[in-house]
């Protein structure tokens, strides 16, 4: 069995904007491994978030990896800004790239834009099974836990179905999850062999941030193991 390690991921759209950096100090004093940034267009999801300048900003003053979230239409043609701007993941949504041809194109833009990590994503109600065609050439899928747009969601039990399913297909890579990831989700997340853990509202709403990530990733931790 691959040994994995838990990655807490505080989602940044529940952070004070107008103190991106005292907010970013905070989790990563508090223990954040990533950074999650969601960027939406207004198209592809309807709401309107950040874009390269505002993650080059934060990556100045961020010292862990930047997670970034692409819900966009174009990500291919976005690759390079967000691959300059200081992305350490980026990931799209397979969505806007609804076939194996398609998605490799966009994973070979992100390659040659030089991003180090590519992520895809799954919304809640699409099929997971293409992507086990992708398994070796990304390395991390994201499974939508909600309808992106928005935090503050409540979590989607059913997409835990589909990490089971990537893990019995034979993905090793990441598996992140995103959306109503807290306290009482986290658990069935890591026993269906999740990895990398996303908490927007569960993190920035919390009254003790380090102790909440600290038992983020101590149960999850240990139910990883009993998965
Ligand atoms: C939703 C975003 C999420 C969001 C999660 O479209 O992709 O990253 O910030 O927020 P919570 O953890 O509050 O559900
Ligand atoms: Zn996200």
């Amino acid at each position: 069995m691959t040994e994995r390690t838990v990655l807490i991921s505080p989602s940044l759209l529940s952070c004070d904007f107008a103190e991106i950096a005292r907010d970013v100090a905070m989790v990563e004093a508090a223990g954040a491994d990533w950074l999650h940034i969601d960027v939406m267009d207004g198209h592809f999801v309807p709401n309107l978030t950040i874009g390269p300048p505002v993650v080059k900003a934060i990556s100045k003053v961020a010292t862990v990896p930047l997670d970034v979230h692409l819900m966009i239409s174009e990500p291919a043609r976005y690759a390079e800004a967000f691959a300059k701007a200081g992305a350490y993941v980026l990931t799209f949504h397979w969505e806007v790239a609804p076939s194996v041809e398609e998605a490799r194109a966009v994973i070979q833009a992100f390659r040659d834009a030089g991003v180090e990590k590519v992520g895809v994503s799954v919304n809640p109600d699409t099929c997971q099974e293409p992507l086990a065609e992708l398994f070796d050439e990304v390395d991390l899928i994201l499974i939508m836990s909600v309808f992106p747009g928005f935090g503050g969601q409540k979590f989607i039990a059913e997409v835990l179905d589909k990490v089971r399913w990537l893990r019995a297909a034979g993905y090793e890579g990441w598996i992140e999850m995103d959306g109503g990831v807290n306290a009482d989700t986290i658990a069935s997340c890591a026993e269906a062999g999740t990895d990398v853990f996303v908490a927007g509202s569960a993190i920035f709403g919390a009254e003790d941030i380090p102790g909440t990530i600290e038992s983020f990733r101590s149960t999850a931790t240990e139910r990883m193991h009993v998965g």
